[in-house]
């Protein structure tokens, strides 16, 4: 008893500073009894930020009466953004130009389109990598000089000596050489085959390596996220697995009668599916013990019908992932309309990955397939903490940086995977984990499932954590972990 009042209380507590928190970034003072009426609110985020959302921009202080006007419908929206009647949604989103490969595939496999995709790589990463660093040399001149030097390079191999230090093979287009990391320093012991990477480093005397003083990675500026005037929401929900014998039916239930009844309210207005919206056929071995749907086209058409489940008034944004029925190379382009003919109106299909544009703010969206390969090169890397991973992509701007690995790459003449501008929101699925974190000012989100814990999972120790839908606020970007 006396355990779940002190839980009790510190939630409060932390709620109560959570509220305030976010009203003081927008330099908005709440009086006492306004600030207990929103904490008896069972949603005290998601309502303080309604109400930051609907007052006025010069609005500095709020009051119990302004709270109970907001409450009975009474409170005008800020004047700076005329908004559409709520029985007129009009949807601001978009595809970013270049992002979506669909329709612009090109590669044939041949060696060529591999020359070409791996320079598309290097080129673009390098080019962050310099506004970084200033000036470098080709890795061909750098060992032959006798002072310090900066060289960009794609790291092609990577080894540790019976000595504990790290020698990497750094390539570009002039050459190769070695650069020697001493277990010593203070460089980062997470380095992976393929990503591009600048080094600060000395030729060592007989010009047969650098020794690394410094890695340089193109990382993310540390801006904080800027509020905007939006008001709406956006939700994920990955890794459904329709045609699943563990998916998770009363929970989905749950969730879309919730969204029935609150999504208007809240402007909930869009809503992106981040892969693996069906189990798929023949995924894995035995695969087919574990389907209550064994027909791919059906297990679509079971889902258009849970899809009708969400309110008309979303947008809904279905990305595939690697049980989908298209392409397993990365990037992959959008679900085909043979498979699309019983979704609504309101399903909008890209391809994975995609970085969107909702109502002014970026929003990257990627299956996550990649992940598998990060835990398996990375030793402290867990399936348990996705969300770990996803900083690591973003520090090298790049998805799925290494090649040959369970994650196929297909030799498009652009790298799709490349993150080539820093994402608001960057949102993956199919490790199947939830959580949130903020990472230099954008909201990385692992997205949950609708399927519960397979005998394959089961035999592979790997625990789900299913049925929770992340929120977040375009306007303020509070996000929640809404568990079902
Ligand atoms: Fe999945
Ligand atoms: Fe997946």
């Amino acid at each position: 008893m006396l355990k779940k009042y002190i839980t009790n209380h510190l939630f409060f507590d932390t709620m109560r500073s959570e509220v305030l928190n976010t009203a003081a970034q927008r330099n908005v003072f709440l009086s006492p009894d306004a600030l207990q009426i929103i904490l008896s609110n069972p949603e005290p985020m998601m309502f303080v930020n309604n109400i930051l959302s609907y007052i006025s921009k010069s609005t500095m202080f709020v009051g119990k009466e302004d709270v109970l006007t907001f409450i009975s419908g009474g409170l005008s929206k800020s004047e700076s953004k005329p908004v559409a009647p709520k029985n007129k949604r009009q949807h601001d989103i978009s595809v970013v130009p270049g992002t979506d490969i669909t329709g612009e595939s090109t590669c044939e496999g041949k060696v060529e389109d591999f020359t070409r995709y791996f320079m598309s790589r290097y080129n673009m990463i390098r080019d962050m990598l310099k506004r970084r660093l200033g000036s470098s040399l080709p890795i061909e001149k750098a060992t032959s000089v006798s002072r310090e030097v900066q060289v960009i390079g794609m790291v092609s191999e990577s080894s540790v000596t019976k000595n504990g230090h790290r020698t990497l093979t750094l390539e570009d287009e002039s050459g190769s050489c070695k650069v020697l990391v001493l277990k010593d320093s203070n460089i980062s012991d997470i380095i992976v085959n393929d990503e591009v990477i600048g080094v600060v480093g000395s030729p060592t005397r007989d010009g047969k390596m650098l020794v690394a003083q410094e890695i340089v990675r193109p990382g993310v500026s540390h801006e904080p996220w800027v509020p905007s005037d939006s008001v709406a929401s956006v939700a994920f929900l990955s890794d459904i697995h329709v045609g699943s014998h563990t998916f998770l039916d009363s929970r989905w239930d749950a969730m879309t009668k919730w969204l029935r009844e609150n999504a208007k309210k809240m402007d909930l207005d869009y809503i992106i599916l981040p892969g693996d919206v069906v189990d798929g056929i023949g995924i894995f071995p035995g695969q087919q013990e574990e389907l209550s749907v064994d027909d791919i086209y059906m297990q679509y058409y079971r889902l258009a019908e849970r899809l009708k489940d969400i309110p008309d008034h979303i947008k809904i944004v279905l990305q595939p992932g690697n049980h989908d029925a298209v392409r397993p190379a990365e990037p992959q382009p959008a679900l085909s309309s043979v498979f699309a003919k019983k979704f609504d109106s309101n399903v909008m299909l890209t391809a994975n990955p995609v970085c969107l544009s909702i109502e002014g703010r970026s929003v990257l969206a990627y299956h996550g397939r990649s992940i598998d390969d990060w835990v398996a090169s990375v030793q402290r890397l867990t399936y348990d903490d996705p969300v770990a991973i996803m900083k690591e992509m973003l520090e090298r701007r790049h998805l799925a940086p290494m090649y040959g690995m369970k994650t196929a790459l297909a030799p498009e003449k652009k790298d799709y995977l490349v993150i080539e501008k820093k994402p608001d929101i960057f949102v993956t699925g199919h490790v199947h984990g939830a959580n949130t974190i903020e990472h230099c000012g954008v909201r990385l989100i692992a997205a949950s499932t609708w399927q519960d814990q397979t005998d394959f999972q089961r035999m592979h120790n790997f625990n789900p954590k299913p049925g929770i839908m992340p929120i977040v606020h375009l306007g303020t970007g509070n996000t929640i972990m809404k568990g079902f």
